[in-house]
């Protein structure tokens, strides 16, 4: 079976506190930092951006995900490789030239995703797959966190996990949303290999993660 890889999503964490909390979670075993950016337009909230992640990239050591939800996109994605971003995922939904914004980010370094909203097919990969690096299933509607798991995505992990293996190349599959230690076991055997979590990691406070987050990758 394939290692799991947990990134917690610091939408959940202290803003007022944010350095410390991207170090608590790498000493609590998390694998990648995900950093969730809305702009109150492709969804409704607004959250933060490549100011925040330029001033938390020199408090951890661990990839930085990020996880575009604004539109349009391409003109911000200089900005976030500039600030620190290792891995930049957009939503197949933000834009009409995709593969084009796909290989931009490879051009800048990074590492690419594409995402899909609950509403969104598999088959949107069709023409994507052979160029990206991973696929995010949103198992909640993007824009706020503590939102519950929508069982129907399990189906669309399955889907998105055998065009994958039929690939033959080493791609990642995210799942993002109501992901706590009741749904990751599902995620999981539905084919999913990278975990985000924002409530479920951060509850409890920082003597709370190690557990938190041992709780949803499971038995090693
Ligand atoms: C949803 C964000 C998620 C979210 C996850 O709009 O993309 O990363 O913060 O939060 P939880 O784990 O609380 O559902
Ligand atoms: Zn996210």
């Amino acid at each position: 079976s394939r290692p799991i890889l947990i990134a917690p999503s610091i939408l959940s964490a202290d803003f007022a506190r944010l350095g410390d909390e991207v170090r608590a979670i790498g000493a609590a075993g998390a694998d990648w930092v995900h950093f969730d950016v809305m702009d109150g337009h492709f969804v409704p909230n607004i959250s933060i951006g490549s100011g925040v992640l330029k001033a938390i990239r020199p408090h951890t050591t661990l990839p930085i995900d990020v996880h575009l939800m604004i539109a349009p996109v391409d003109f911000y994605l200089d900005a976030f490789a500039q600030a620190g971003a290792d891995r930049i995922s957009v939503h197949v939904e933000a834009g009409p030239h995709i593969h084009r914004t796909v290989q931009r980010i490879r051009d800048l370094g990074c590492k690419a995703g594409v995402v899909l909203n609950p509403g969104t097919p598999a088959k949107m990969l069709d023409y994507l797959i052979d160029d990206v690096d991973m696929v995010v299933v949103m198992t909640v509607n993007p824009g706020f966190g503590g939102q519950s798991f929508i069982t129907s995505q399990l189906r669309k992990i399955e889907a998105v996990r055998r065009m994958i293996d039929k690939t033959g190349r080493e791609i990642h599959l995210q799942v993002d949303g109501g992901i706590d230690a009741e749904t990751a076991p599902l995620a999981i055997a539905a084919g999913a290999d990278v975990l985000v979590a924002g409530t479920a990691t951060f509850r409890g406070g920082p003597d709370a993660y190690a557990g938190n987050i041992a709780a949803m990758r499971g038995p090693v």
